[in-house]
């Protein structure tokens, strides 16, 4: 039987996170190995808050280190950069023709944008989730592991696939469906406890796979806590249950329970649990630094990788885009 088809991007913005790694790439190094798997480094999405074009490659390439260093296999994945093929922005032009203005306002990320950057509410930034659709059906994936932020963008692409095959009288796209590794996706707030981790909001509450142990250190010492919980087995507010998944998630099962236990009788000492969870942080977040720095010396081994990808992918993007324009009618010769 053939492998089922999977697809996931990330932007080159910036500093990947603990965000970034528990919501995506830990899943795509679960799925290298029983999935047919195309990882990208979204270039072009990056493209709508117009970032210094000598800024591009730098961040492409630690992407790519990054996700190496994390666990991803560049033998066993198509690992490229998203403008290696063409296909996705002809197809994210056929795409286009199906999505609607009033549609595309509505989209929460949309929302959030304008707020955030009210001068530059660019035509791009009104139709990512096209051109998002498009990365994804260009390979004619059933499968996107991505966090819990971008459950509405494949919603989207969802829809996308269908009012395509409904005009063209096939199934030409599956829909695809955000995977889930057990069936929670992962949310990673902000230690501040404003809203989520991300690449471009508040760096001092943002844990980054470069940050040094030293800043982690710092960093996780004051992250938002309380006086603790007053009454046994009181409800956790969102900032300290986001410190407990970080905890579950970095440090052994007996210290995580420990703390939990300590939380549940009301006798928390929340310096004591930073001071465990960032040392716990920093054997965690140490040897991917180190392993992506040593990668990020050896620029011809990037951009080997990033081109043997991109034929990898290329050879499904050629066909999806020829069946495309066939149904589409762009059949002349
Ligand atoms: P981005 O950095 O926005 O390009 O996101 C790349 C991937 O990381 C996507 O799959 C996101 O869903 C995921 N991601 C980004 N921030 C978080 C977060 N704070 N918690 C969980 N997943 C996240
Ligand atoms: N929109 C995603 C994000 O901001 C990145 C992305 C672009 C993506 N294209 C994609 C994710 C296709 C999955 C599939 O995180």
């Amino acid at each position: 039987m053939s492998k089922e088809i999977v697809v996931s991007g990330i932007r080159s913005t910036g500093y990947l996170h603990l965000g970034n790694y528990f919501g995506a790439i830990q899943n795509y190094v679960h799925m290298q190995n029983e999935y047919n798997c195309y990882f990208f480094v979204a270039d072009y999405h990056s493209l709508t808050t117009h970032p210094d074009p000598k800024a591009l490659k730098p961040n492409v390439y630690r992407v790519v280190a990054e996700n190496i260093a994390s666990g991803l296999d560049p033998e066993k994945v198509a690992l490229y950069a998203q403008s290696d093929l063409p296909e996705i922005p002809e197809l994210y032009l056929m795409l286009n023709m199906l999505a609607y203005k009033g549609e595309l306002e509505k989209v929460p990320t949309f929302k959030d944008k304008v707020r955030l950057q009210p001068d530059n509410v660019n035509a791009g930034l009104l139709t990512y989730p096209v051109l998002m659709a498009a990365d994804i059906l260009i390979h004619r994936a059933v499968k996107v592991p991505v966090g819990k932020d971008q459950e509405q963008h494949l919603e989207m692409a969802r829809n996308f696939a269908n009012r395509f095959n409904t005009r063209y009288g096939v199934e030409f796209f599956p829909e695809p469906e955000v995977y889930r590794s057990n069936q929670e996706t992962v949310k990673i707030m902000s230690l501040d406890g404003n809203g989520k981790m991300s690449k471009s909001e508040n760096a001092n509450a943002t844990i980054y796979l470069n940050d040094d142990d030293d800043t982690i250190r710092k960093k996780i010492m004051k992250a938002k806590t309380d006086q603790g919980p007053t009454e046994p087995n009181s409800e956790m507010p969102d900032y300290i249950r986001n410190l407990f998944l970080l905890m579950k998630l970095t440090a052994p099962t007996d210290v995580y329970e420990t703390f939990l236990g300590n939380f549940n009788n009301c006798n928390i000492r929340y310096g004591d649990m930073k001071k465990q969870l960032a040392e716990d942080m920093i054997n965690f977040v140490r040897p991917i630094r180190e392993h992506a720095t040593e990668l990020q010396k050896d620029e011809a081994a990037i951009q080997r990788i990033l081109r043997n990808g991109a034929e990898k992918a290329r050879a499904s993007s050629a066909e999806t885009i020829a069946g495309a324009r066939k149904l589409i009618g762009i059949n002349y010769y």
